[in-house]
Order: structure tokens, then C-alpha cells, then sequence
């Protein structure tokens, strides 16, 4: 069975109270029963992490190999500034979906650089919660393309 990561970076676990103007109501764990519900209706195998330290996440894309087929990674605010995050995905050869509840490009100028960008088989932006099913409908669709 294919089975996908999907790794929250920092701040994401106060997703609800966390400037809702931007980032909406919904929390992390909604989010989550969510991704769950979508994973059985594409009949694929789900983890869902979040950490807020970049050592953390680091390990899990490490842990990913031989364990997902595929990561959903919202790096948060580590995005637009590590190096090492994009150098981990790069190394452990798996396809990364980068996600962002917010449009990154619409808001100030320092979080319109990725560097997970620069490693991700694409980037899903700007739907809030939402961007979490489309992202597991593109990361299953991207692992396979005939179905
Ligand atoms: C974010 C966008 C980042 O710029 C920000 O630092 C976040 C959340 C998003 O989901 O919109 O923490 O990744």
C-alpha cells in the first residue's frame, strides 16, 4: 500500500489560535482527521508529524526513507531559510509536495524564496486547510499516474 508522510514544521501546532486572519480557524489536529479521512478514500497509508525544532524534522525525512512512498512537508517559517531541509530531501530521494496554508508570493518579500521549492515535485499555496487534501490528491496522483 502506498503510504505518505505528512511533516508540520514550527508554530503549525497552534494552528487555530495563531493568527486566524491568516491562517484560519482550523487546528492541526482538524487538519489531521481530515488528511486521515482522505487517506482512506484514496486508500493510502498516513503519517501525520509535527515539529517545531529543525533537528526533528530533519529526522523524519531521514526516518521517511524506506518507510513512505511520498512526504507533504509544510516547513512553516524554515522554508524561506534552510538549507539543510532541502539538502535532507535531496538526499533521501523521496518526492516532496511543498505546502502552505497561506500564499507565500502575496506576503512580505523574505517568504517569497523557497528552498524546499527548489527540491519539491510541486508546490501547493494560498487554500488554507483545504491545500492539505488537494496535496495529498497530487502527491497520490503523482505516485501513481495510471490509476
Ligand atoms: C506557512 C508560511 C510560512 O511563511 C510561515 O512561516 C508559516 C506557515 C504557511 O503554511 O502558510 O509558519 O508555511
Amino acid at each position: 500500500m502506498t503510504s505518505i508522510l505528512i511533516l508540520n514544521g514550527p508554530n503549525l501546532n497552534l494552528l487555530g489560535t495563531r493568527q486566524p486572519e491568516v491562517y484560519g480557524s482550523t487546528t492541526l489536529a482538524d487538519i489531521e482527521a481530515m488528511c486521515r479521512a482522505k487517506a482512506q478514500e484514496l486508500n493510502i497509508a498516513l503519517a501525520f508529524d509535527q515539529e517545531n525544532s529543525e533537528g526533528a524534522l530533519l529526522d523524519h525525512i531521514h526516518a521517511a526513507r524506506g518507510v513512505h512512498d511520498g512526504i507533504i512537508l509544510n516547513a512553516g517559517a524554515y522554508t524561506h531559510t534552510s538549507v539543510a531541509l532541502m539538502d535532507a530531501i535531496s538526499s533521501v530521494a523521496l518526492p516532496v509536495v511543498e505546502l502552505h496554508l497561506s500564499n507565500i508570493h502575496a506576503r512580505e518579500e523574505f517568504r517569497h524564496n523557497s528552498y524546499i521549492s527548489k527540491v519539491a515535485v510541486g508546490v501547493i499555496c494560498g487554500f488554507g486547510a483545504a491545500g492539505y487534501p488537494l496535496a495529498m490528491e497530487a502527491l497520490a496522483g503523482h505516485l501513481a499516474p495510471n490509476e
